[in-house]
């Protein structure tokens, strides 16, 4: 199938996968009669075979297999929609060329080795994190390796929740959460709104105490458990930065109603320098991002975790490293005796062992990923200024949480992905459509302003830029 074709399917709800996702949890029937008697699968089995990841991953594949570029495709698309940071890579890949060269495989790395990671490879985890993210202690008893932080999601949602308890996530919040904390947990998302407009956000996010106790009253009215609170920090899709004051109260308010707390700090080294003189007026106040570990390391509570991941501040989501972190002894238990099917192969931690150990490369990174990171996102968002697109000033993540509403024929569904659709096609541009973020104004886009180079992404947003001033002349 061409893209006009795929696409014209998609528009018209015919595509099997995204469209079968949704016939099957809004009518579970379907799939239980029709479905089920027919498989050879097991109920979960036709479940899974019909639940897509992401709406958006097909057209993702087919955007990246035809990536712009300024002479051999000039024509070519900008897969703007999935969390990708490809701006410091030739640093990364350098570096492990360079160790994978000069030092022998350790011996470790052919055997089996303890299920949540070696004991060198946690240590030197344990230090990294210490010494550049969380600025406190880390024990390395108290941290376990999965591949990536989708595993460790499933693991901890299957650890924590029983089936149908209620997770809470202050919306907008990342699309996949729903998945992560369903497929297997079989946890149920609640998507806590805040605020209606996304310039309401300019000074970061909203979430108080407040909105707990409406969130938690509506669940419970509804006979169910709230028995987690996720926090995104910084933020996806909004890039906002919670206050230590913020995670405190959140804290104090989980302790007391017995709801486990975790915060994921994916994108805790993924800053952007706020200083920069294209952007700078749009932060009022300087907010520092603040390790959640610290408040676990002070509370030493049950209820308190931190998940992370080498997928988006080194832009190594292939390599699949993710963390789990909590003091919560029959956590870390259970959490060691479930991982066995998810232990991050041997020679990814014995690599990566070798590159977090050294100080002075890991400084460097984050140093010049925070200043090729800070230009991507200014370029971004200098043009959104110009054309007058409201969009959430950012102090971290990969991305721009953007609002395109002006441009859909109403406040649906099915407006917002016919606008999607329409600029992809028309413009190569491929944002993340809010569907699945949970919040209820529609219209509303993520631009991920780490995929491409900075030369590429102008050609990006001057191609955005010329399709929106089109169709504001046409109104
Ligand atoms: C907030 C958040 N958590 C988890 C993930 C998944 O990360 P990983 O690739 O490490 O599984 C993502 C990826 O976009 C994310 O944005």
């Amino acid at each position: 199938m061409d893209r006009r074709e795929y696409l014209k399917t998609l528009a018209a709800g015919s595509l099997s996968s995204s469209f079968l996702l949704e016939s099957c949890e809004n009518n579970p029937k379907t799939l239980t009669e029709n479905a089920v008697s027919s498989s050879t699968l097991s109920q979960r089995g036709v479940k899974a075979s019909q639940t897509v990841l992401r709406v958006d991953f097909d057209l993702y594949f087919q955007a990246a297999s035809n990536l712009y570029h300024e002479v051999d495709n000039p024509g070519g698309a900008f897969p703007l929609n999935v969390a990708e940071n490809k701006l410091n890579w030739s640093l990364l890949k350098s570096k492990l060329e360079e160790l994978t060269s000069k030092n022998p495989i350790s011996g470790w790395v052919a055997n089996y080795t303890d299920s949540v990671g070696s004991p060198t490879s946690r240590e030197v985890m344990a230090k990294f994190l210490s010494k550049h993210l969380t600025k406190c202690p880390i024990d390395p008893a108290q941290i376990g390796l999965s591949p990536g932080a989708t595993s460790v999601i499933d693991l901890t949602s299957w650890i924590i929740g029983e089936p149908g308890d209620v997770a809470v996530f202050p919306a907008p919040c990342y699309s996949v959460y729903k998945q992560d904390i369903g497929n297997k947990a079989a946890m149920e998302r609640y998507d806590l709104i805040t605020h209606h407009e996304l310039t309401d956000l300019k000074n970061g996010p909203l979430l108080t105490t407040e909105h707990l106790d409406k969130a938690l009253n509506e669940i419970q009215s509804q006979g169910k458990r709230m028995r987690m609170l996720v926090i995104t920090n910084p933020d996806n899709p909004t890039g906002g930065i919670y206050t230590k004051e913020q995670l405190e109260s959140f804290t104090d308010w989980c302790i007391e109603r017995k709801i486990h707390l975790i915060v994921n700090e994916i994108y805790a080294l993924s800053q952007i320098d706020t200083s920069h003189p294209n952007i700078k007026n749009d932060y009022k106040d300087n907010i520092e991002f603040f390790s959640f570990a610290n408040i676990m390391n002070e509370r030493k509570s049950d209820y308190l975790h931190r998940w992370y991941a080498l997928s988006k501040d080194f832009g190594a989501s292939g390599f699949r490293v993710g963390v789990v972190h909590s003091m919560n002894k029959d956590f870390l238990a259970a959490y060691n005796n479930l991982n066995g099917p998810s232990m991050v192969s041997n020679y990814t931690q014995w690599i990566f062992e070798l590159a977090l150990a050294d100080d002075e490369f890991v400084e460097n990174y984050i140093t010049t990923n925070k200043k090729l990171l800070t230009d991507n996102y200014a370029t971004a968002v200098t043009a959104l200024k110009r054309l007058n697109i409201p969009y959430v000033p950012a102090r971290g993540s990969l991305f721009v949480w953007l609002d395109l509403s002006e441009f859909l024929d109403g406040n649906t569904q099915e407006a917002e992905s016919k606008f999607w659709l329409e600029l992809y096609e028309q413009t190569g541009v491929l944002l993340t459509p809010g569907d699945g973020f949970g919040h209820t104004k529609r219209g509303q886009f993520r631009l991920v302003y780490s995929y491409v180079p900075q030369n590429h992404l102008e050609v990006a947003m001057s191609r955005l830029g010329d399709f929106v001033n089109k169709k504001r002349s046409q109104s």
